[in-house]
């Protein structure tokens, strides 16, 4: 088969459009002998039918088996060069109580970055010592509740939050352990908005303030330093940003150790994931034992103990493990003109869903992938763009993958690696409801987040007097044309 001259360089005509790489989907995805999508035994059209589209699909037991991949890694890394990590989870991914459970119990500590994310970690029932919180500019209540609650680690982003931290510790007579967040001038090889420590950003302070921030820290009696913190950005593949903060964070943290104790070092998140069948995510395996190999290297050239290494991974534990399952209500065909004046064709397939639940395309023209879930089908592949149903021209979900050409209204389609950054950034434009989350494990799916209904959105309009809303359609109907 010919590409077609609008698909973009990296993606090519599939032999087979029904196939799901393993490098993209979750470990319990698999085509049933019909050709229907399934998801740990669960058929799509089922999931559709019960639950409603659009629709998250977490396979449980792949987040699971992620998490618990990242801990041994980590812990076994470590061990062997004399020391030990944490690895927590940033649930700005995607957090749910069912979520914070199944990481929380596969050894991991949960990192938040509001008092709403702090509050469903409690809700959930996470020891309050294994949270850490983060932010750039908690608000002083935000301070208080987590100082309150026993917060294992505040993150402090600014000078200004060390005194506001203090002074929330020392009212609750607590000493409070707490990490600095440096800006280490990295540039993590990744989209623009993503690289969060450079040096023209808002996060964290610089290696020159350091020195005195930390012995203002020290000398409070209601704070205890427990080490630096760096995040470099996100959906990173190269190690190189993580290799060169890494050595400027320990040069400063030797630097310190004149003046105190400093258990831990944080070396943030930012593991990429496939999103596409031409992405290769490095195993964690292989990015545990790269992070121990330059930390115990650069701590032996600075003769200093290796301290206990922290990270916190969000995407790579929770990205892979879910697909949305969308139905397709419109289809179009577009006759573009190339630069050449030649035309092509470019399909438009519309689902019931779009920038609302998946916000990523048009934000970072992220790219993603899409299948057909409730068939499978011999018919020549054609290149499509999955738009969704939103009044914007921007509003698309995936901008190109090659779908079987004979995809019509009504078919389910499913979009994959979409567990991080997508429910989380979802929202209400044009009035369409959030979707609900659904956790399948061992051939049973089960609600782990309800999805909204338009009373819900609604009941939020102090405008509406009455309840008498006669004509409320459910979700599962607004996605339909
Ligand atoms: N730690 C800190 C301090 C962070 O700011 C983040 C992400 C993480 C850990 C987790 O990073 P991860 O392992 O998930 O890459 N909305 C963007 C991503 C923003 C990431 C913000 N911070 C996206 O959809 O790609």
């Amino acid at each position: 088969m010919i590409a077609n001259p609008l698909a973009p360089a990296w993606l090519q005509p599939p032999a087979d459009a029904n196939l799901l790489p393993v490098t993209v989907w979750s470990h319990n995805a698999a085509r049933a002998a019909s050709g229907m999508l399934e998801v740990a035994g669960v058929a799509a059209s089922a999931l559709a039918a019960e639950f409603g589209t659009p629709l998250y699909v977490v396979d449980e037991e792949d987040v699971r088996a992620r998490a618990l991949e990242a801990r041994e890694c980590f812990d076994r890394e470590f061990a062997l060069v004399g020391s030990a990590a944490k690895v927590y989870y940033a649930c700005k991914a995607f957090m749910s109580a069912e979520v914070a459970r199944w990481v929380t119990e596969a050894g991991l500590y949960i990192d938040v970055c509001s008092s709403g994310e702090l509050a469903v970690a409690l809700a959930a029932g996470v020891d309050p010592s294994r949270i850490g919180l983060h932010g750039n500019n908690k608000s002083l209540a935000e301070i208080d509740r987590a100082v309150r609650s026993g917060v294992g680690v505040l993150v402090v982003d600014s000078l200004i939050e060390i005194e506001r931290i203090a002074d929330a510790a020392s009212r609750h007579s607590r000493v409070q352990p707490v990490r600095l967040r440096l800006n280490s001038g990295v540039h993590a090889h990744t989209h623009e908005y993503l690289a969060t420590a450079r040096e023209d950003q808002k996060f964290g302070i610089t290696i020159a303030d350091a020195p005195a921030a930390v012995a203002r820290i020290r000398s409070s009696a209601s704070l205890r330093f427990l080490g630096l913190h760096s995040h470099i950005g996100s959906q990173i593949f190269e190690s190189e940003g993580f290799v060169e903060s890494a050595k400027r964070l320990l040069a400063l943290h030797a630097e310190l150790l004149s003046g105190g104790e400093i258990p831990e070092l944080n070396l943030g998140g930012g593991f990429g994931i496939a999103y596409t069948s031409v992405d290769t995510a490095v195993p964690i395996s292989v990015i545990a034992a790269r992070f121990a190999a330059i930390v115990a290297s650069e701590c032996a050239r600075l003769s200093i103990p290796v301290p206990v290494v922290a990270v916190e991974p969000g995407r790579s534990i929770i990205g892979p493990s879910t697909f949305t399952l969308y139905e397709v209500g419109t289809i179009k065909d577009v006759e573009v003109t190339l630069p050449n004046e030649a035309t092509a064709i470019r399909r438009y397939v519309s689902v019931d869903g779009g920038m609302s639940d998946n916000i990523r395309t048009a934000l970072y023209a992220a790219d993603y992938s899409v299948r057909l879930a409730n068939r499978a089908s011999t018919a020549e592949p054609a290149l499509v763009r999955v738009a969704g149903k939103h009044c914007e021209s921007g509003d698309i979900v995936v901008l190109a993958d090659y779908l079987p050409g004979d995809v019509e209204p009504g078919d389910l389609l499913a979009v994959p690696a979409t567990g991080a950054y997508c429910w989380a950034m979802a929202n209400n434009y044009n009035y369409l409801a959030r979707p609900a989350v659904v956790a399948v494990r061992n051939g049973v799916a089960r609600l782990i987040v309800r999805g909204e209904t338009e009373a819900d959105l609604l009941s939020r309009d102090a405008g509406i007097r009455s309840t008498g809303v006669t004509e409320a359609i459910s979700v599962t109907e607004q996605g339909a044309p």
